[in-house]
């Protein structure tokens, strides 16, 4: 496979709303540092490499950025990144960006926002990314308690025009149906890759009968979740990555673009030659019995 040569354009478009995305995007939470994210004690990501990792992927055709204000080590922020490294922004290029429980200065994680907080850190996210309105929000939540108060919030800066459209991220379907009964959804960002439960199958496909677009996190990292990818593939996903000459990670991502035209991928990465990987993973084309045989790994067995 000649990943160098392929963009995220191959990999197809959805809707944001009125925004259209290439369906292969970029995730900045492993940009601020090496190793585990979030980690007190993490080691810094290399400025100019990290700006470098932002620069290449806009060049290969990635034009869907997810970020945070809570994306930051010690001595990085990825808002900061992204703006020293792409502002003035490319016309398509759609910033999405989370709110909900952050960090303190320290880096240590706070509760639950309230709705005034929730303002601040809409305000926060258009200095650090030197915007005037952002592209779109999700409001990331902790728990299964009602989000109307926060998610209204959210719709108020939305009539303003500091915000252009509203998602969620780590929501169940119940929550889905309370925010749209109060504003438009259009994506919901949640964790999802091989070994997804069936409950979490069925809720991606909720979202695709909406046309509201899944954006599953984790796809590559799985169980590793913020301590980055694993190598403990099951040789299943090492068969078929074989029998395709790329990596598992490359499998993985395919197969979570499979699971519906809806479904947008937001891949991490500070290296750039995983990120052309990721972005070559778009046209991967898998067989339905490649996708049998990964639609049957169980949570103990991804
Ligand atoms: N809403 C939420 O609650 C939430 C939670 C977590 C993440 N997110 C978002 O989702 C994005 C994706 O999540 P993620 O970055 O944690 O996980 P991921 O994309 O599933 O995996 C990232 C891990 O895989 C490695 N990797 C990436 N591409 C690879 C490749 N081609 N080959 C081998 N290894 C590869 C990365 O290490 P290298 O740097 O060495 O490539 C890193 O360890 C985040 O960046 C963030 O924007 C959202």
């Amino acid at each position: 496979m000649t990943s160098q040569t392929i963009t995220a354009a191959a990999s197809g478009t959805f809707d944001l709303g009125d925004l259209t995305v290439n369906r292969v995007g970029f995730g900045t939470m492993r940009l601020p540092q090496h190793g585990v994210a979030f980690a007190a004690d993490a080691v810094p990501r290399d400025r100019g490499q990290a700006m470098g990792v932002l620069r290449r992927a806009v060049e290969l055709g990635v034009n869907h950025i997810d970020t945070a204000a809570f994306y930051f080590s010690p001595l990085r922020s990825a808002n900061e990144l992204i703006n020293r490294a792409l502002a003035p922004y490319p016309d398509d290029l759609v910033i999405t960006t989370k709110v909900g429980p952050g960090r303190d200065p320290s880096g240590q994680w706070l509760p639950h926002a309230t709705p005034e907080q929730l303002r601040g850190q809409v305000e926060e996210n258009l200095r650090q990314l030197g915007r005037d309105h952002l592209d779109v929000v999700n409001l990331r939540i902790v728990g299964t308690d009602s989000i109307a108060e926060r998610f209204g919030a959210l719709a108020e800066l939305r009539e303003a025009g500091l915000i252009r459209h509203l998602g969620l991220s780590n929501v169940r379907p119940h929550h889905l149906a309370e925010a749209q009964a109060i504003a438009p959804v259009v994506c919901v960002q949640n964790m999802f890759g091989i070994g997804a439960s069936p409950e979490q199958k069925e809720f991606l496909h909720t979202c695709g009968e909406q046309r509201i677009a899944f954006v599953p996190f984790y796809s590559i990292a799985g169980t590793g979740r913020d301590g980055g990818a694993t190598s403990d593939d099951k040789s299943q996903v090492h068969t078929i990555a074989r029998a395709h000459g790329v990596s598992t990670a490359q499998i993985r991502l395919a197969w979570t673009l499979h699971q519906g035209p809806h479904v947008l991928a937001i891949p991490g990465t500070g290296d750039p030659d995983h990120l052309a990987q990721n972005v070559a993973a778009g046209v991967l084309r898998l067989s339905q019995d490649e996708l049998t045989v990964l639609d049957s790994l169980d949570h103990e067995t991804a």
